[in-house]
């Protein structure tokens, strides 16, 4: 034991469906803050927007815990953007180089994804709660991933030219997204996610496009809002928060 929250109690599987949904199903059950599943394959893995994560045994890890945060509803978004820092953080330890957030969940090298994070607010049940799931490439090779997403996912092996030691990955994650979350709920910790957050991305003054419901909005991002919403300003110098969406870089952006 060591005191800190997250990871107080781990369970691990060979396979299971996906870790978010035995993790939901727990907190849906009471079970404490920082209970963690962890497993070595996901039958069923999932990203955002309905999007199979590929889970395969031994490569990757995919694990989700629970999180019953003191935080008003509109500021939950927040425990996205912790995540990433505590990912980015431990990710650059292996890949000094060019380790970067991408808002709102993902870690890129080289512009290539690493990890995705998918957090689950869960109101049914006794008491609310979050499910923050997350998935990393560690040891896979281009031939691990499908074809469709060859050319847009790395690995952290792939960008190191070594194989990694999953365990070490991730006793220092554990670590780190424990001191990211008492972080950023001490006094000023939002703000100070926020700072941190915005070091760890290549985003400000890029010329993107974003996603959402089905609409195209571009302009360039210039920073973070206080919930953690992505400001965009267009062409004519309107500014519009958007709290979720998918971001792509523009081919006309200078960086
Ligand atoms: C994304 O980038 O779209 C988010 C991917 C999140 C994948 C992880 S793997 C562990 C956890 N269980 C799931 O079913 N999904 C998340």
């Amino acid at each position: 034991m060591t005191g800190l929250p997250i990871g107080s109690s781990i369970l691990t599987y060979d396979s299971i469906e996906s870790t978010n949904d035995l993790a939901k199903h727990y907190l849906e059950s009471g079970s404490d803050e920082g209970l963690l599943i962890f497993a070595e394959q996901q039958t069923q893995g999932r990203g955002r927007l309905g999007r199979q994560w590929v889970s395969l045994p031994g490569l990757g890890m995919y694990f989700s815990f629970i999180l019953r945060p003191e935080l008003s509803p509109e500021k939950l978004p927040l425990l996205t953007l912790m995540a990433g820092l505590a990912l980015v953080s431990t990710i650059s330890a292996y890949c000094p180089q060019n380790t970067k957030v991408k808002w709102p969940n993902d870690v890129l090298i080289y512009g290539k994804k690493v990890c995705g994070i998918l957090c689950e607010l869960c109101t049914s049940g006794s008491k609310p709660g979050i499910v923050v799931g997350i998935g990393i490439n560690v040891n896979h090779t281009q031939d691990h991933f499908p074809t469709e997403i060859k050319s847009l996912a790395t690995s952290i092996a792939l960008e190191k030219s070594d194989s990694i030691n999953r365990t070490e990955l991730l006793s220092s994650l554990i670590l780190s997204l424990n001191r990211e979350y008492l972080s950023l709920q001490s006094e000023g910790g939002e703000s100070r996610l926020l700072k941190n957050w915005s070091k760890h991305t290549n985003l400000w003054g890029r010329h993107v496009s974003l996603t959402k419901a089905g609409t195209v909005y571009s302009g360039k991002a210039t920073r973070l809002d206080s919930f953690g919403n992505l400001i965009i300003r267009d062409e004519s110098g309107q500014e519009t928060a958007f709290n979720g969406g998918e971001v792509s870089f523009r081919k006309d952006s200078n960086f």
